[in-house]
Order: structure tokens, then C-alpha cells, then sequence
């Protein structure tokens, strides 16, 4: 087993954290509490040989939905007589040379950086380094590390946290390709969103998203992903991710691929033939506004809302969700959040899209 990580993905609960403890007992038993598992093979690996820490024995990921508790995993065993533990984060955006989330030792414990106030040990027993995240955000998703420090010995583990969510495309209001990398990243955020990472792309492409138009990525790559190879998406015949790589974040245009996750509160449908201000103040009826699209996508994706209306939201689109796809709600054989891009705000045609 040296050199092999198994990662595993624990999906429809959020609450990790107590899964990760029922679940670590049961998974040499049975695989009832996985969705799926894959094993990954991590090179580097086999050369490492750690003496104090437990490499993570059964999977290095955990997953979480924006909001959730969840615990990062690091055991130590054998307990040095003076240690410290350093918890960092590595990616994806580095702040300064080290992003430390916390050092603490037998007695005392010191937060660091913005994760800090979130961050906890969880110390479940005498041997447990665990990192306890609460209210997770978007922007936790990364790889982090479990540093121990012992005079000159110093040895570390690392964990995956990924964030479970949806990827979206999003095009400016004023047409196809109007988006600088920062301008991207705002209409993400705008959206209740942030600017996708490569690895949510690949997921959701396997998901399904088949996007005929190049968008941003955090990284500052732009990417779009093809289920269905045709002519006008690309040369390649085979399904995949087409890159574009590096662009000029000052100069070059794109749409964008955002991601978001859960919300606190929930998206619903006023039916009605409204302007765009109409719906505005038919939310607000209701002590709701407009919804984002980031709300509309994650009703759809976490709750599966199916409603066959074109509605308003906030950005001035008219979209309506699918979940069950049928011949007379946009004949599209997927499920997805279908888009009439941003009709004139004037045109009384559509019901609204509220989040409360
Ligand atoms: C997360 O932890 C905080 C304390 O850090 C607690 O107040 C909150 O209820 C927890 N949330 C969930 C969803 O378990």
C-alpha cells in the first residue's frame, strides 16, 4: 500500500464531520456509507516515510458544503516529548509566503490569517491534530497541511477540502466575451459565486456541463469543457476539457466559470407576466429580493428545483431551472438552468425568481 492514497469522496451529506468518525470504523467493513471511491496514486509518496504522523490512512479529501463544520484529519502516532503542530493553508491562493491557519502545542494555541477565527483543534483524544473548520466559505476549497515541528524533525500530511457546489457559465449582459480576468471574478462574486477552479470545472464537466464558450478560471487559464465533440466547439473529436491556458488578465476577454455552493435560505417562483421592476417588487411582497444566479443554480443543483418558467433575476437575465427534462419545457434532453440571456427590462413576459 506505500505510494497509494485512497481518495474518497463522501457526497449527499454535508455533515462530514460526524460522518468521518462513524465512517472511518465502518469503511474496512462495508462501503455503504461511500457514493464512490477511487484510488489515486501519488508518486511522492512512497519516499516519505513518516515516524510521528499516521499518513491518512483511509482518504486524504473531505468534502463540505459552504456553511458546514468540517475536520481535517491529522493523528499523530507517537507522541514526541515537545512538538508543535502547524496547520497551513497551501492552495489554491497563497497569501504571503506561508498562509499558517494556526501553531499550537500541549498547552496553548495561536490563530492566524482569516481562517484562523474559523479554525479549531479538535483534540478528540490525546493523539488528535485534527483541524475543526466551521462555516465553511467558498474559498476554503484547497489543499491544506498538517506540520508537525519537532527540533530539526519536522514532517507534514495533506489534506484535500473540497468544497461541493456547481460550476456555472456566466456571460456578461453585454454579449459573448466581454469579461477581463477581473471583471470575471467580480460577476462571479456578483452571482454569489467565485471564479471556478480547474479541478470544479473537471468535475462538473464529468457532471455533465458541456459549454460551447471559453471562460476564466481562478488561476487565470481559461477553459471550457465538451461533452459532445462538434465542429463549432473546437477541432478535437473526443470529449474533454479544451485550454486556452494562460491568457492576459488586463487585455484578453472571456466569459466566466463560476462556482457556488449551498445557500442559507431557499429560491421560489411568483408566476406573472412582469416587467423586470414588477418582479422586483413582487419579490419584495414576499420580504424577498430578486435571486442571483449563483442561488438559482444551487436550488437547482442541492434541491433539484424544477420549474418550467422563464423568470427575473437580480442581473436583469430571465432563466428557469430543469431538473426532470421534458419535450415541452426547452426540449433540451439534459437537465440545467436554462437561460433567454437579458430581455429588454420593459417587456412584460416574465414570472420572478425570489430568495429569501
Ligand atoms: C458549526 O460550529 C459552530 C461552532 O463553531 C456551531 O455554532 C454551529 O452550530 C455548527 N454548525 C453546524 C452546521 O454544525
Amino acid at each position: 500500500m506505500t505510494g497509494l492514497l485512497q481518495l474518497l469522496r463522501f457526497t449527499g451529506a454535508g455533515r462530514v464531520t460526524l460522518f468521518m468518525m462513524n465512517c472511518a470504523v465502518l469503511l474496512l467493513l462495508t462501503s455503504s456509507c461511500l457514493t464512490w471511491a477511487a484510488v489515486v496514486y501519488t508518486p511522492n509518496r512512497a519516499a516519505s516515510k513518516l515516524k510521528y504522523l499516521l499518513d491518512p490512512p483511509v482518504y486524504a479529501e473531505v468534502v463540505g458544503r459552504r456553511g458546514d463544520n468540517v475536520t481535517l484529519p491529522c493523528i499523530l502516532r507517537v507522541k514526541p516529548s515537545h512538538y508543535k503542530v502547524k496547520w497551513t493553508k497551501l492552495e489554491p491562493e497563497r497569501v504571503g509566503l506561508e498562509n499558517i491557519i494556526m501553531i499550537s502545542n500541549a498547552h496553548a494555541f495561536k490563530p492566524y490569517g482569516h481562517l484562523g477565527p474559523r479554525a479549531s483543534l479538535r483534540k478528540a483524544h490525546a493523539m488528535d491534530a485534527s483541524l475543526q473548520l466551521s462555516h465553511l466559505k467558498l474559498e476554503d476549497d484547497g489543499t491544506y497541511r498538517c506540520e508537525l515541528i519537532n527540533g530539526i524533525e519536522d514532517e507534514s500530511v495533506v489534506i484535500t477540502l473540497s468544497i461541493e457546489g456547481v460550476v456555472f457559465p456566466y456571460q456578461s449582459k453585454n454579449g459573448r466575451y466581454r469579461f477581463t480576468f477581473h471583471e470575471a471574478r467580480e460577476a462571479c462574486a456578483e452571482q454569489d459565486g467565485m471564479l471556478a477552479t480547474y479541478t470544479q470545472l473537471y468535475r462538473a464537466w464529468t457532471e455533465g456541463l458541456d459549454w460551447c464558450n471559453a471562460g476564466w478560471l481562478q488561476d487565470g487559464t481559461v477553459h471550457y469543457p465538451i461533452i459532445h465533440p462538434r465542429p463549432v466547439c473546437g477541432a478535437e473529436l473526443v470529449s474533454g476539457i479544451r485550454s486556452y491556458g494562460p491568457k492576459d488578465k488586463h487585455r484578453d476577454r472571456f466569459d466566466a466559470f463560476c462556482f457556488t455552493s449551498q445557500t442559507p435560505g431557499s429560491v421560489f417562483y411568483i408566476s406573472g407576466s412582469f416587467s423586470f421592476d414588477q418582479a422586483g417588487h413582487a419579490c419584495e411582497g414576499q420580504r424577498a429580493e430578486l435571486a442571483l444566479v449563483g442561488q438559482l443554480y444551487s436550488a437547482w443543483h442541492f434541491h433539484s428545483y424544477d420549474q418550467c418558467d422563464g423568470g427575473w433575476l437580480k442581473d436583469g437575465s430571465v432563466r428557469f431551472p430543469i431538473s426532470n427534462p421534458r419535450e415541452r419545457c426547452g426540449g433540451i434532453p439534459e437537465a440545467g438552468v436554462r437561460s433567454f440571456g437579458f430581455p429588454n427590462k420593459m417587456v412584460h413576459l416574465y414570472g420572478a425568481y425570489c430568495y429569501r
